[in-house]
């Protein structure tokens, strides 16, 4: 494991090591490939933080399918959701009457998703599913949330994408930091 100290903040645990994941990682691509017997298919990251989750799962998903991204507005430098999501980049393909999953890197209050599912809804697509790599639990439980890698615990996490203040995303492990 490299050093990852940044000045004050430390990883004090790794969480979810890398061959955890990727055997997780492995089965939520067997589950998508399962879901969706036939038609098309679109895989949607939120990025930034899905992006390492995002390469990792389509390639384990045994089907036809394609890639787009979402690029919504983050916390800043902050530990704290603003609960604003402003979206600066969308698919500019049409949606309409498509499958689609929304892969997301953590759900923690929910309403970064809540938000987005609530826009891409606008667009009619056929079928909306999320896939999320980690769940806190905290937020009610939304109907479309039907991929779930693990559950999270309530401290902040960083790595395998996940940031904290743009650091610590490339770690190829989640682990707390302090
Ligand atoms: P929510 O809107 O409160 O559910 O927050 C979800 C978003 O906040 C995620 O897409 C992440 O970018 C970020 N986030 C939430 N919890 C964490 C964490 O523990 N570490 C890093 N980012 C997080
Ligand atoms: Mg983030």
């Amino acid at each position: 494991m490299h050093d990852p100290r940044l000045g004050e903040r430390r990883i004090t645990r790794v969480v979810y090591d890398a061959d955890t994941i990727r055997q997780r990682v492995r089965e939520l691509g067997s589950e998508i490939t399962r879901a969706y017997p036939d038609g098309d298919l679109l895989l949607i990251g939120l990025l930034k933080g899905s992006f390492m989750f995002l390469a990792d799962l389509v390639r384990e998903v045994r089907r036809p399918a394609q890639v787009d991204f979402l690029v919504a507005s983050s916390y800043g430098t902050g530990k704290v959701s603003s609960g604003e999501v402003r979206l600066l980049y969308e698919p500019s393909t049409p949606l309409a009457d498509r499958q689609i999953v929304l892969v997301e890197d953590i759900i923690d209050s929910g309403r970064t998703l809540a938000s987005l599912v609530e826009r891409l809804r606008s667009r009619r697509p056929r079928s909306l599913a999320i896939c999320a790599l980690l769940d806190k639990r905290i937020a009610a439980p939304q109907p479309e949330l039907r991929f779930v890698g693990f559950e999270a615990p309530t401290s902040f996490l960083v790595g395998y994408g996940l940031d904290h203040a743009e650091d610590f995303r490339h770690l190829p492990y989640i682990a707390e930091v302090d």
